[in-house]
């Protein structure tokens, strides 16, 4: 188990509401800037309670598909009360390693959860692995950096030392990673890196 699970776990039936009152505007930002389109195959990483999901669901229409994953149960449990329609599939699952084919989906969304990751590179690289070429990763987190990296710290044990790393390096790991031709907004209240897979 993820030493991270128990902390996710604990957190989940309380987590919508700690998000911040413009959070919807920010979430559709998100998800316009990935480019994503009608019938595309999306998988959702750390997806906590789904939040991103209706947004997603927004652009890519009745034939698209949403592979939601999280290593916490009691995230997907608060996500599974939310009724999404079946295009949506919820699973307990690390990014680290996955069973999904290689080149399986058209765009992956990190949002809010990069600071979690044991491994950065290792979960690049997996990200990389089931992209399709041309396909787009997202990691994104809407509330900005110095939020972020704040939060973390005020809630300390397991996610204590949980921090975005330096665009510079984030965008080494997707370029060592097979994830190119990156953009990166830096704004004080929204942070976003956008990279395609060659
Ligand atoms: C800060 S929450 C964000 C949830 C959601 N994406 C949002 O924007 O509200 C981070 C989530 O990522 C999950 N998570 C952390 N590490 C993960 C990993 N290695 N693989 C999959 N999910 C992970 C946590 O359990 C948690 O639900």
């Amino acid at each position: 188990m993820n030493n991270k699970t128990a902390f996710f776990d604990a957190h989940a039936s309380s987590w919508d509401i700690r998000e911040v009152d413009d959070i919807a505007d920010r979430l559709e930002r998100v998800v316009s800037l990935s480019g994503i389109s009608c019938g595309a195959n999306v998988l959702d990483v750390g997806t906590g309670t789904g939040v991103l999901i209706p947004y997603i669901l927004l652009k890519i229409g009745p034939n698209g598909g949403v592979l939601a994953i999280d290593i916490s149960s009691e995230m997907l449990r608060q996500a599974k009360l939310k009724g999404f329609p079946d295009q949506v599939k919820l699973a307990v699952m690390d990014i680290h390693q996955t069973p999904f084919d290689s080149e399986h989906f058209d765009c992956v969304f990190c949002n809010a959860v990069f600071p979690h990751f044991e491994d950065k590179v290792g979960a690049l690289r997996e990200i990389a692995r089931v992209l399709r070429p041309g396909g787009t990763v997202i990691i994104s987190h809407p509330i900005g950096r110095e939020a972020v990296n704040r939060i973390h710290q005020t809630a300390g044990g397991e996610v204590g030392e949980d921090r975005i790393p330096s665009n510079v390096d984030i965008v080494k790991w997707l370029s060592e990673s097979g994830l190119n031709h990156s953009e990166v907004i830096d704004e004080p209240d929204f942070h976003l890196i956008r990279a395609t897979k060659d």
